[in-house]
């Protein structure tokens, strides 16, 4: 191990720069490209009704803002309703028609179908359903002593988009709509002391094979 560890730190940190140094700027011109291609075939997202788990922070947050300025009614969902109110202002400023919030905790069967029905309630439809809640952890898997306590991260990450998902689906059959999941690299690059979060990206990448044709 010691051995493995001395060549990764000698080999490593060369090579990774050099692979930034030649896979950066290429990749930067590609994806400048890409998005100008992208932008002739835009979805066109005016008065679509998108909910959004774990819209509170992060990723979540910033999709509640882009969807915003694309004009769409959004409903945002977690549970910190402080923080829910303070993006849902953002992004009605940003270009949101109307927007709803809704405490809800993912990880809970109840609060996801009150999430897809309140949701529904208000707005009539739903074109959109963004799965983004969720929680990491980094330990190293044989120094668990309570396996308990890695519920709560499978019920949030893979139970909580199981749920929304199949309570949305009818819905978003009516309005052919979209499901939209946000993984992670983990789920097809295994990273070291994040076995339960891999573990709960795996499942969910291998339920995100749901297309308008198979719901
Ligand atoms: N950041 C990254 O580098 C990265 C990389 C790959 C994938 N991801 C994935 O992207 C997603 C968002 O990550 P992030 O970096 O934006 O994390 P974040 O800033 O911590 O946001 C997580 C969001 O999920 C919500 N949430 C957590 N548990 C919840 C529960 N039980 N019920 C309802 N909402 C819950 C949180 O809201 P409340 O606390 O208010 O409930 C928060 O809004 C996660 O699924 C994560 O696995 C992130």
């Amino acid at each position: 191990m010691v051995l493995i560890n001395g060549f990764l730190n000698l080999v490593a940190p060369p090579t990774t720069f050099l692979t930034l140094l030649f896979f950066l700027p290429p990749y930067a011109v590609f994806k400048y490209f890409f998005s100008v291609f992208r932008s002739f075939f835009a979805e066109y997202l005016a008065g679509n009704v998108v909910l959004i788990t774990g819209a509170s922070s992060g990723i979540g947050e910033h999709l509640a803002y882009e969807y915003a300025s694309h004009g769409a009614c959004l409903a945002l969902a977690a549970r910190r309703v402080d923080r829910l109110e303070q993006v849902a202002q953002a992004a009605r400023e940003l270009g949101a028609p109307d927007v709803i919030i809704i405490a809800a905790d993912v990880s809970k069967i109840d609060d996801c179908k009150r999430m897809v029905d309140h949701t529904v309630g208000h707005f009539g439809r739903l074109d959109h359903l963004v799965n983004n809640a969720g929680i990491g952890s980094v330990c190293m898997f044989e120094e668990v002593d309570d396996m308990e306590a890695f519920r709560s991260l499978m019920e949030t990450n893979f139970w909580g988009m199981v749920y929304t998902t199949r309570f949305a689906v009818p819905h978003l059959r009516n309005s052919q709509g979209r499901v939209v999941v946000i993984s992670s690299g983990a789920s097809w690059f295994p990273m070291p002391r994040s076995s339960f979060y891999n573990a709960s990206n795996l499942g969910i990448t291998c339920l995100s094979d749901i297309s308008p044709a198979s719901y």
